[in-house]
């Protein structure tokens, strides 16, 4: 861990960063291209243009997660900052834009610190100014790291507690496997005795869903293909944006929608010179996304290392917010 000078820190404490191994873009694209059921991982959905589009997702009319997990937030504020208890520190996974931490901030007993962990080290840094700005008694210190890797988090001195917040159901996105693995290393990190409030998407009404990951205006649509353009504008590739489509389907035995772009017709793409064939309706899977009930994300919890504490859903039981101990 190493803390950096030549950063405007303004209104921080301090910064840490973490130096990961550099997945390769170009290897990692070739390799899911070159795979039987061709696949891009998610996580090249976010450039700019890709995370304004999630950010416009996230406030559609099918789009629930976003607003049902705020309203849950906010329903529930002086319940989290009961059981939390004062002097906590929050550290949050995958921070993005800090905006949903706010809302447990205000209701927090003098929260000591709050950690926010993004790989998107300039997006981390403004987030984390802004928020040392809006709450000036309070410690922020940004760690700019892929929080999916282990990593040591800062000391914070006068904490009673840690509480990690993983928020909007990205758990989802990873598989089952790698799910357990983010959560034993959240509860390593976190230490015993901490917590950790998370946000899981339930299964439900399939209508529900589809509607919710095929939007009437194509926002999604338009955010899926934009893994393309990202691959073009990155690596070269000529990837046709108007020769695939947005499919978004449920997988009831998997119990996930799955994103994919399918090829419209036969077709070549080239990367680097190498060239990839599509047959007519061939589909790249982009995302999965998993939805869970309670007792099944329960028991992934438990095979994690934590304890099921409490938990609340909204009236409908579309979402559901789960605070968990290290066990
Ligand atoms: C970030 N993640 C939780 C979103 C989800 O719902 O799985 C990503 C997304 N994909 C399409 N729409 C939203």
């Amino acid at each position: 861990m190493s803390s950096t000078v030549e950063l405007d820190l303004g209104p921080l404490h301090d910064y840490f960063e973490f130096e990961h191994a550099d997945e390769d873009f170009r290897a990692a694209v070739v390799a899911g291209l070159s795979q039987p059921q061709k696949r891009l991982s998610s996580k090249y959905f976010y450039d700019e243009r890709g995370s304004k589009l999630f950010d416009q997702i996230t406030e559609l009319p099918e789009y629930y997660p976003t607003r049902t997990e705020t309203a849950l937030l906010r329903a529930h504020a002086a319940e989290f900052a009961e059981l939390i208890g004062p002097h906590a520190s929050l550290v949050e996974f995958g921070s993005g834009s800090s905006t949903k931490v706010r809302i447990l901030l205000d209701a927090l007993d003098a929260p000591s610190a709050y950690v926010p962990i993004d790989i998107s080290r300039e997006h981390l840094i403004e987030s984390a100014k802004g928020l040392a700005d809006a709450y000036p008694d309070l410690m922020v210190v940004p760690v700019a790291a892929d929080y999916t890797q282990p990593l040591e988090l800062p000391d914070i001195p006068n904490e009673v507690v840690r509480i990690g917040f993983f928020p909007g159901s990205t758990i989802g996105n990873f598989t089952y496997s790698e799910a357990v693995d983010f959560l034993r290393t959240a509860a390593t990190e976190l230490g015993a005795d901490n917590g950790l409030l998370i946000g899981v998407d339930l299964k439900k009404d399939t209508d529900i869903l589809r509607a919710a990951y095929n939007d009437a205006a194509g926002v999604t649509a338009a955010f899926n293909l934009n893994i393309l353009r990202h691959i073009n504008r990155e690596l070269g590739a000529d990837f046709d944006l108007d020769g695939f489509t947005h499919d978004a389907r449920w997988q009831d035995d998997k119990g996930r929608i799955e994103m994919h772009l399918v090829s419209e017709g036969k077709q070549t793409v080239t990367i680097d010179g190498q060239a990839f064939e599509f047959a007519d309706g061939e589909s790249i899977h982009t995302e999965d996304s998993h939805k869970y009930t309670v007792e099944g994300f329960h028991a992934l919890a438990a095979e994690a290392g934590w304890r099921a504490f409490r938990h609340w859903t909204d009236p409908d039981e579309l979402f559901s917010i789960h605070y968990l101990r290290v066990a």
